[in-house]
């Protein structure tokens, strides 16, 4: 019989074992992470679509055609990019597309091909949509929206969980602080074990993007409190913060996202589960 109190053991065995114990645990942490991170970029976080719907064969349609194509060929090329398809009141068609500062041009293309791909399902036929991904944001619309200032709150989540410690709120803020403080582009910060990202839309003057982040930074201490997460959208920014750690998942409302996840969790813990009777056959062996 072999027992995990390892003081009568031979030294050797010890650091066998050890090292056995830790290579285990590195590959468990290998497998997590690549199931996390798979899932990620294309998660949805919310859409918005117009109630009233296009007419098919209309001169509407044939533009937003064109715009979306335009978007798919654009998003390996850049983060950032607007686009208008078509003249005239009714038939032209405009839109954009973002992805988050930190993805590379070939992640930025999967994302929107992807986030195209769920408009198609989730706003059939609309007129007018958006949709945010985790990595990506696209949208269009019938009336040019593109670079006109808009503040209005689109998404908001707060985590249930909540912490009332006065360093994690105060690292909180100093986060919240230092991300509203930097206008422009996809922004990062840290501090103590809380981390957090912002970032405006490309076509937002520096100012705006500034007063946009500030407007976010209020909703999400006004609305959150004290949650140990929480993100907010605004037209033309948005601002997220988590507690180290804390698993915050925005979505739970699109099913078939939510399956490729679980799978992906799934397949992660059933690696973690085979490398852990690997290492307990191999210390039977040992013994
Ligand atoms: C749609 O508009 C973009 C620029 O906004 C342009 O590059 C593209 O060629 C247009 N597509 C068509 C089919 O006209």
């Amino acid at each position: 019989m072999c027992t995990f109190v390892s003081s009568a053991m031979h030294p050797r065995n010890q650091l066998r074992r050890g090292r056995a114990a830790a290579t285990a645990a590195v590959l468990l942490a290998i497998g997590l992470g690549a199931a996390f991170t798979d899932a990620d970029t294309d998660t949805f976080i919310y859409a918005g679509c117009s109630p009233s719907k296009y007419q098919p064969g209309t001169p509407y349609e044939g533009n937003l055609k064109s715009l979306l194509a335009s978007i798919t060929n654009a998003a390996p090329t850049g983060a950032y990019s607007s686009f208008a398809n078509g003249t005239g009141d009714g038939a032209a068609a405009y839109g954009l597309y973002q992805c988050r500062g930190d993805l590379g041009d070939g992640e930025c293309a999967a994302c929107v091909r992807s986030a195209l791909a769920q408009l198609d399902q989730v706003c059939p036929g609309a007129s007018a949509a958006s949709l945010q991904l985790e990595g990506c944001y696209v949208r269009y619309d019938g009336t040019n929206f593109v670079g006109r200032p808009d503040t209005a709150m689109v998404y908001r989540k707060c985590s249930a969980s909540t912490s009332a410690d006065a360093g994690f709120l105060g690292s909180r803020d100093a986060v919240l602080g230092a991300l509203q403080a930097a206008a422009g582009g996809y922004r990062t910060g840290s501090s103590g074990g809380v981390q957090g990202v912002s970032q405006c839309l490309g076509d937002l003057a520096a100012a705006d993007c500034t007063a946009c982040l500030a407007q976010a930074v209020g909703q999400l201490k006004g609305a959150c409190g004290t949650a140990l997460a929480a993100d907010v959208h605004l037209a033309q920014c948005y601002v997220r913060y988590w507690a180290s750690g804390y698993y915050f998942r925005p979505s739970q409302d699109y099913s078939q996202d939510d399956v490729g996840r679980t799978v992906a969790i799934i397949i992660g813990i059933l690696a973690g589960l085979a490398l852990i009777v690997v290492f307990l056959s191999f210390l039977r062996k040992s013994c």
